[in-house]
């Protein structure tokens, strides 16, 4: 029926909400594509020196990925909404981030949005693959870094834990996968920073490359 496209298409909407730069527009800060690495994140939102404007980003990034597969695994039990439905909600809302409706399809790396949709999944693997990010953060300080190890290991996990944590499917498996290989690809530019010893560490004000 219409219901699970309906689904879909107001996820890919909410996931169009490019919070780095709605939250610096509500604060009077500077537009994130305008410095650092241009991209709409939470990360290059810290390098404008708020660290209350990233958190917000980050939180509300999160929450954007978080909210639809929730309310999808929440109701749509009693729509007959399956597990299919649940995996294409969480992929059009961080193909929103992706590529945002309302900002000409620019949008970011997807990192904030793919863990709130892992924690709605699988709150066990968002757990997982947070806490992967934030040992790699905490002990190497690049947050592309971060996102690139735990989007390597998120599919693996999921497959691991199969049978001992939660019963994996098909399709969940499926989007999971392609959130890592797409936010891979998005990360390709901090990949060349990282091996040319380029890349600006969590904090600093210094543009990536500069
Ligand atoms: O949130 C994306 C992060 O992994 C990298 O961001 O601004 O350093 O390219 P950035």
């Amino acid at each position: 029926t219409w219901l699970p496209a309906l689904a879909v298409a107001l996820a890919y909407l909410i996931g169009s909400l490019s919070f780095a730069v709605l939250v610096s527009r509500m604060m009077g800060l500077a537009d994130p594509r305008t410095y650092g690495s241009k991209n709409p994140g939470a990360t290059n939102v810290l390098r404008s020196g708020s660290k209350a404007a990233a958190a917000l980003t980050l939180l509300l990034d999160a929450v954007k990925g978080w909210l639809p597969v929730w309310a999808v695994a929440h109701w749509g039990a009693a729509w007959g909404l399956g597990h299919g439905t649940l995996a294409a909600v969480g992929l059009a809302a961080f193909l929103g981030h992706l590529f945002p409706v309302f900002f000409r399809f620019r949008g970011g790396k997807g990192v904030a949005t793919a863990a709130g949709v892992l924690l709605a999944l699988e709150p066990w693997l968002g757990v997982a693959v947070i806490a992967s990010w934030l040992l790699v953060a905490v002990f190497f300080r690049y947050s592309s870094l971060a996102a690139i190890v735990a989007a390597v290991f998120a599919p693996l996990y999921y497959g691991f834990g199969d049978g001992v944590a939660w019963t994996a499917n098909a399709p969940v498996g499926a989007a999971v996968a392609a959130m890592s290989v797409l936010l891979l690809w998005r990360h390709a530019g901090n990949i060349q920073r990282l091996l040319a010893g380029q890349e600006s560490k969590i904090g600093s004000r210094k543009s990536p490359g500069g």
